[in-house]
This record gives C-alpha cells, sequence and structure tokens, in this order.
C-alpha cells in the first residue's frame, strides 16, 4: 500500500470510478454521460435527464412514456406521512422536514432487494415522483393548509409548481422550471452525493442514502448557498453599496455567497444558462429588484477576485429564477433537492455495482498511552484555566 499525503476537503482525491458526469473547470465544461449541458437543457426534459443519469442511455419514445407514467403514478404520499409532516413546527426548515419523510419512506418500502431490478426501480420511481410532494405539501402545510393532491395531467415541474402554488403554472415558467431541475440534477462527486454513496457503500435502503444527502446538502457552503445568495443581496440593498460591501467580505475574508468553487476556476456554464434563464423570466414578467445588484457583484468580483478563480457558480442566479417562480425562499435548498435526488440514485445504482465499503483513515494527532485518572483527583477545565490565569 502507497501513502499519501493528508488533503483537507479530500481535494484532487479519486474517490471512485465513475461514469455519471464529467466538468473540466478550466474550460467550464459540464456533461452528463457525455452530453453538454448546454444541449440537455435546450432539447431534453428533466425526466428524460434522470432517466439517461440512472439507467446510462437517453431512453427510447416508449421506454420514457412507461417512465413518465409510473412517476405520474407514484406521486401521491401515504396519509400516514402527511399525518407525520402535520406534527413538524412550521418554524422548521423545509430541509430537515424532507429529509425526515425522506427518510419516512423507508418505514413503508424497507425491504432491502438490492440485487433485484425491480425493487431497484420502484425505489427510484418512488424518490423521483415523491420528493417533489413532499416539498410542496410541507409548504402548504406551514401556511396551515391541506395538501394539495397531485395532478396526472400535468408534466413533472408543472405539477411542482402547481402543488405549490395551488395555480396552474405559465407555460414558459413550467418549462424554465424544468431547465434548472435538468441543471441541478447532477454534479460528479460533490460532498451530498459522496455522502450518498458513502451511505450506499453500507447496502442500507435507498430512502437511507438520499436522507443522508439532504442532510449534507442543506449546508450553506453545498446547496444552502443558493437561499444565502438572496440574503446577501438583501442586505446589500443597492448597487451603490456593492464596493463597500466587496470590501468588507475581503477584508474580513468572508466568502461572497454564491461565488468560487472547488472544480470550476472560471464562470460555472450553470450559471450562465441560469442567468439566461433569469433574462427570458424578467422579460415576460418583470425584473426583479436584485438582478442589476447581482449583475454588479458578478462585476466587481470578477475584477477583484477574477485572478484566483473566484467566479459565479450554480447557486449565484439559481434563486433569482426561483424568486421570478413564486418559490419561497427556503424552498431553493429543498428544489435543489428534488433535482439533485436523480444524480444521487444514479450513484448509488453506480455504487452498488462494484460496492465496497467505504472507510478511509486518519493521521492521528492525539495522544497516546495516557495514564486514567480517578475522578476525584480531576481538575476540572475552568480550575485549570483559573490556575495558569494566577500563575501567568
Ligand atoms: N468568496 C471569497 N473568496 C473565496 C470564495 C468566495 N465565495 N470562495 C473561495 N474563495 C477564496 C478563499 O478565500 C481562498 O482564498 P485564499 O487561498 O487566499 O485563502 C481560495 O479562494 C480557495 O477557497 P477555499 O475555501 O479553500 O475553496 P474550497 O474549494 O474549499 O471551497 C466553496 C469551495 C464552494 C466551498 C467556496 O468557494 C465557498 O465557500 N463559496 C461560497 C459558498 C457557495 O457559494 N457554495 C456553493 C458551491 S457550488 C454549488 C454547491 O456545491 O452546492
Amino acid at each position: 500500500m502507497t501513502f499519501c499525503e493528508y488533503r483537507p476537503g479530500l481535494e484532487g482525491i479519486p474517490v471512485t470510478q465513475s461514469s455519471i458526469s464529467f466538468v473540466d473547470g478550466q474550460r467550464g465544461i459540464l456533461e452528463y454521460r457525455g452530453y453538454s449541458i448546454e444541449e440537455l437543457a435546450q432539447y431534453s426534459t428533466f425526466l428524460e435527464t434522470s432517466y439517461l443519469l440512472i439507467w446510462g442511455s437517453l431512453p427510447s419514445k416508449d421506454e420514457l412514456a412507461e417512465f413518465e407514467h409510473e412517476i405520474r403514478y407514484h406521486r401521491r404520499l401515504k396519509y400516514r406521512i402527511r399525518d407525520m409532516m402535520k406534527c413538524f413546527p412550521e418554524s422548521g426548515h423545509p430541509m430537515d422536514a424532507l429529509q425526515a419523510c425522506a427518510a419516512a419512506l423507508g418505514l413503508f418500502y424497507s425491504r432491502r432487494a438490492l440485487d433485484n431490478p425491480v425493487y431497484i426501480r420502484d425505489a427510484v420511481v418512488r424518490l423521483l415522483a415523491k420528493i417533489p410532494t413532499m416539498v410542496a405539501a410541507f409548504q402548504m402545510m406551514r401556511k396551515g393548509n391541506d395538501p394539495v393532491q397531485p395532478r396526472d395531467d400535468l408534466n413533472y415541474a408543472a405539477n411542482f409548481l402547481y402543488m405549490l402554488n395551488e395555480r396552474e403554472p405559465d407555460p414558459l415558467a413550467a418549462r424554465i422550471f424544468d431547465i434548472c431541475l435538468t441543471l441541478h440534477a447532477e454534479h460528479t462527486i460533490n460532498a451530498s452525493t459522496f455522502s450518498a454513496m458513502v451511505t450506499a457503500s453500507t447496502l442500507t435502503d435507498p430512502y437511507g442514502v438520499v436522507a443522508s444527502a439532504v442532510g449534507t446538502l442543506a449546508g450553506p457552503l453545498h446547496g444552502g448557498a443558493n437561499e444565502e445568495v438572496i440574503l446577501m443581496l438583501e442586505e446589500i440593498g443597492s448597487i451603490e453599496n456593492v464596493e463597500a460591501y466587496l470590501d468588507d467580505c475581503i477584508q474580513k475574508k468572508s466568502k461572497i455567497m454564491g461565488f468560487g468553487h472547488r472544480v470550476y476556476k472560471v464562470k460555472d456554464p450553470r450559471a450562465i444558462i441560469l442567468q439566461s434563464l433569469a433574462e427570458q423570466l424578467f422579460e415576460k414578467f418583470g425584473k426583479d429588484e436584485y438582478y442589476d445588484i447581482a449583475v454588479a457583484l458578478e462585476h466587481a468580483v470578477e475584477v477583484r477576485l477574477g485572478t484566483k478563480g473566484i467566479y459565479p457558480n450554480v447557486d449565484f442566479y439559481s434563486g433569482l429564477v426561483y424568486r421570478k417562480l413564486g418559490i419561497p425562499t427556503d424552498l431553493f435548498t429543498p428544489v435543489f433537492a428534488i433535482a439533485r435526488t436523480a444524480g444521487w440514485l444514479a450513484h448509488w445504482k453506480e455504487q452498488l455495482n462494484e460496492n465496497r465499503i467505504f472507510r478511509p483513515t486518519q493521521i492521528y494527532t492525539g495522544s497516546r498511552g495516557t495514564p486514567y485518572e480517578p475522578i476525584e483527583k480531576r481538575d476540572s477545565v475552568e480550575d485549570q484555566e483559573l490556575m495558569e490565569l494566577v500563575t501567568g
């Protein structure tokens, strides 16, 4: 065995071999199974792209129709899941609600027949079908309303917006939302996908796999950044304040939300597409008050931090698109989770094909052979600190 150096955050360390997606961070290229993200955004749909990611090739017309049919059929939630959700506090974060609900699915479909293709297909369909219903149901319930039942005559994206607002969405809005889902569906080995793979490697059920990935996506350094971007734009408040805000961040060495990426050193290709989607929405429904601030901030960051490779990532413009679609700020990350479920499931399936449990190692930095001291002889930490103060 060869020993390699410790790299914080596993930077640059391969943890798997994968044929699902490819990123070239220097040239701003993202491909799913070899297809460019630009082409998929333009010609494909989220469900077709999910099929591609999970089963490895684009579906035929019949295969896609069957997949879409299965997903429509499984969109509803068991009433016990809805009852469980009614007990959640309205003030709780929707990502926590989603994590609990995803894990709860395992109570109902708990067989771990991981070598049975029918079980795998069922789990894929159930998770893709029910996660949007859970997100929309929590939104309705926390407002004191009954959840809106899914509608079989609406496609995946339109149905989600319908369940969220109890109103059939404008076709352009539904199409743009579908593209957003495609853009967020997969992104090589990021933190939540790695989390899904580690959980998958123990051969636990797929609901546990997705629940652990949801928990990882929630953090502000990962999926939670899209929500933070809007809070930041709110705080900046006007174009005149952009430079001062940036000065302050640079001086305090704090991160500017929606910028920077472990892999991309140029503008994230998804951010380019999202910005153009935002502009299409603004043309039809009016400009978002924060858009000009966002563009000014992007320009200022490029001038000051561009040489360090700090450019907008996927989270920078997505929030502005979601706001225009009537999605509340704290649902941005759950919406990311709806999309990324496709990628997590693709990696779950890939992991099962050649599984070995993840069991990395560490570089131990603690003490060794410490003699055990009886409790009555031990000083408290406070006592020790006091003693150090007294003795200087
Ligand atoms: N604002 C200012 N400086 C930054 C930023 C930023 N957003 N991101 C990185 N840097 C600087 C950082 O200060 C460091 O500079 P120096 O070398 O002088 O100390 C250098 O760039 C490398 O940063 P790092 O934190 O070591 O990079 P990382 O690869 O560990 O972190 C990141 C990547 C995405 C966590 C980080 O860029 C960040 O915290 N960005 C803000 C949060 C964000 O937008 N997250 C969404 C990520 S993309 C989608 C997703 O994963 O969900």
